[in-house]
């Protein structure tokens, strides 16, 4: 099984991803949280470094490497836990590649056929809030323009909109709070399980 939990930055996914994973332990099933951009990929460090020094490649090359490191990532860490049994919890994953390099103008749909290698999740959770407010729960990030970042981060959030009419997606308000979203999460996870 695989709970994906995605939206734009400062949405709060890593906090409810971990939630998550602890809540399925908890039931007493063997589970395993992951995060995509991965550290351990020639792609994923290749991401990493142009993030931190605020030098973005072009939108094509940045998607390469996306996908690159996704594959990595589906053959080494996610197929392996499946086939133990193991729930997968997973912090970003192509929802992340269609909104943001949807946003830098590739073709969204495009995209999801280019992800098709991947496992679908059982629920892909998209918190959903406005950027302004989630860009004032972050630090911003060094070289950053806070207007150009605060238009991309706009466009993204369209894009994860964009996919409610996807089965397998659950769009939650994550403006309100912490908990009430939580329990949310758990009650779409107690259904599935
Ligand atoms: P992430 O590591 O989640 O950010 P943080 O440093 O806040 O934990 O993701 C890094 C950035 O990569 C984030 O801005 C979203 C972006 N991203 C894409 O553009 N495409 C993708 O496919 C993924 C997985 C992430």
């Amino acid at each position: 099984m695989i709970f994906v939990f995605d939206g734009i930055d400062g949405c709060g996914k890593s906090t409810h991803a971990k939630h998550a994973f602890d809540y399925v332990v908890s039931r007493g099933y063997d589970a395993v949280l992951l995060k995509e951009p991965t550290t351990e990929s020639p792609a994923g460090i290749a991401l990493k470094e142009a993030l931190e020094s605020g030098k973005r490649p072009s939108p094509e090359e940045e998607l390469r490497l996306f996908i690159e490191d996704r594959k990595w990532d589906v053959e080494n860490r996610i197929i392996p836990a499946l086939q133990k049994g193991e729930i997968v919890v997973l912090d970003r994953y192509y929802y992340s590649t269609v909104a943001y390099q949807g946003a830098r103008g590739m073709d969204a749909e495009k995209i999801m056929e280019m992800n098709s290698f991947a496992p679908k999740p059982d629920i892909g959770f998209i918190l959903d809030i406005d950027p302004e407010i989630a860009m004032e729960r972050i630090k911003r990030r060094k070289n950053a323009d806070y207007f150009e970042e605060l238009e991309y981060l706009k466009k993204v959030r369209e894009i994860f909109l964009s996919m409610k009419g996807l089965p397998e997606v659950v769009i939650i308000d994550s403006s309100g709070d912490k908990r009430d979203v939580e329990v949310q999460i758990k009650g779409f996870i107690d259904r599935v399980l």
